[in-house]
């Protein structure tokens, strides 16, 4: 098990891009695979998590070449072609991979088992096998809901109308990606918009689907036809810079290619209420949503009752939004965030904990935390092996007063391998430990 030690260097300074996308990798993995013909994707994030998607349907007879670094050929096997395997399916740390697939090989004639690691292992997936064990999938979990996934041959699937009682884009494309093989229409409604990026793919990918914010819906019985995939920046991997160049004064950062659609960049929003300077360049429109240039330059940050409403939108970004409200002035509120406690870790209670292991007064409670920004000093956390954990206190350390020695840093390898080396090329003090 690695740790880092990370401290305060200089002031932030660069130009970058960050790795691909990890949702728009995972999905285009998919899609290919059971697509018609040979499709190539750019900019594919060569990350644990989306390596092992792309491990499972080699597994399933889907042959896929890397001929360098970030680009996948994928030789699809069609809607039906996929073959039985011959092992258990390892999802490692994706709850993507995981939910995505149950929705997949549901309506599969073979039977598959998808297991994930520790932490995986935890995570409730009765949200995705509850719709499709009523749209006539057979899949048992362990008593709790949790992994494994034993999904059994499936007679015939029937589409459903799926009311989602959680705002949560894995859900929603569990549920469509099994009604491609279900009879009828299947539609999802959600109780907030999520990432649309499984309805923007497939139609992408020759599929006839209906989409707008909240809802989407698509007809059984269609056929994928291969295409090209161009995957942006992932917005979640560039909120780390962009929060150490707010934080660190004399920092000015410029981050390029990067995904901005509004349903990932509420961080974006967030910041900017805090007092932050991040300006938007270049947009242009890309088959999965806006790309940009962000320019951004260090601001002194002040307390903010974070908006109910964006919560869905920077799901991913609490971690390094805790320590961005761990240096304002004030008071940050976070309320209506309750996932965060069912991600790769309970990440209320990780960021808590950490905060405090500094020096930082947090209050927490069952859907978010009160923040008392201060001065955080050195100390020892522990990221819990959750990769955003980890990132994020090596963001805070640029504006701790001691060294901050970050324990279980290994799964930071499954979105943003070049994170270590990348972030000292700005400038950041960060370190293997020994
Ligand atoms: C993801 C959706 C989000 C997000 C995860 C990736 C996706 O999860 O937290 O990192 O690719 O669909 P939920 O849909 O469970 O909110």
């Amino acid at each position: 098990m690695a740790d880092w030690i990370a401290r305060t260097s200089g002031s932030v300074q660069g130009r970058i891009q960050v790795p691909g996308d990890k949702s728009v990798s995972h999905r285009a993995i998919m899609l290919a695979s059971i697509a018609d013909g040979t499709s190539r994707i750019d900019g594919f994030l060569e990350g644990e998590d989306t390596r092992a998607t792309a491990r499972i349907f080699s597994q399933l007879g889907v042959r896929i070449e890397a001929p360098s670094d970030g680009v996948r050929i994928v030789h699809g096997v069609g809607i039906d072609g996929l073959l039985a395997p011959s092992c258990e399916l390892d999802c490692g740390n994706s709850g993507t991979a995981m939910r995505l697939l149950s929705g997949l090989f549901a309506s599969q004639t073979f039977a598959s088992t998808l297991v994930g690691d520790e932490s995986l292992s935890k995570r409730p997936m009765r949200r995705v096998t509850d719709p499709l064990c009523s749209m006539g999938a057979r899949i048992d979990t362990e008593a709790g809901g949790t992994p494994p996934l034993h999904i059994s041959p499936a007679v015939a699937l029937v589409g459903i109308d799926y009311d989602s009682p959680v705002a949560s884009a894995q859900v929603k494309s569990a549920v469509l990606l099994a009604g491609l093989r279900a009879q009828g229409m299947t539609s999802v409604t959600e109780p907030h918009p999520t990432r649309d990026y499984t309805e923007r793919m497939l139609r992408a990918f020759g599929i006839n689907i209906d989409y707008r914010p909240g809802f989407a819906s698509l007809k059984g019985g269609q056929r994928l036809r291969a295409t090209e995939v161009q995957v942006p920046g992932d917005f979640s991997s560039a909120a780390f810079a962009i929060t150490a160049a707010t934080l660190v004064p004399g920092s000015q950062l410029i981050i390029e290619n990067v995904g901005i659609d509004p349903r990932r960049t509420g961080l974006l929003e967030a910041l900017r209420l805090m007092g932050a300077h991040i300006d938007i360049h270049n947009v242009r429109s890309g088959p999965t949503g806006e790309i940009a240039t962000l320019l951004i330059q260090h601001a002194p940050l002040h307390g903010i009752d974070v908006p109910v409403t964006l919560v869905p939108d920077m799901i991913d970004e609490f971690p390094v939004l805790f320590a961005a409200a761990a240096c304002a002035d004030g008071v940050t509120r976070v309320r209506g965030a309750s996932e965060l406690r069912v991600k790769e870790s309970d990440r209320i209670s990780a960021m808590a904990n950490g905060l405090r292991a500094l020096g930082i007064d947090v209050h927490e409670t069952d859907d978010g935390a009160d923040i008392v920004g201060g001065n955080a000093g050195g100390g020892d956390v522990d990221s819990l092996g959750d990769h955003r954990i980890a990132m994020a206190f090596a963001v805070l350390a640029q504006r701790a007063g001691g060294d901050v020695q970050i324990r279980d840093i290994d799964n930071v390898a499954t979105s943003y391998p070049s994170f270590d080396t990348q972030m000292r090329g700005l400038g950041l003090g960060l370190e293997a430990a020994n």
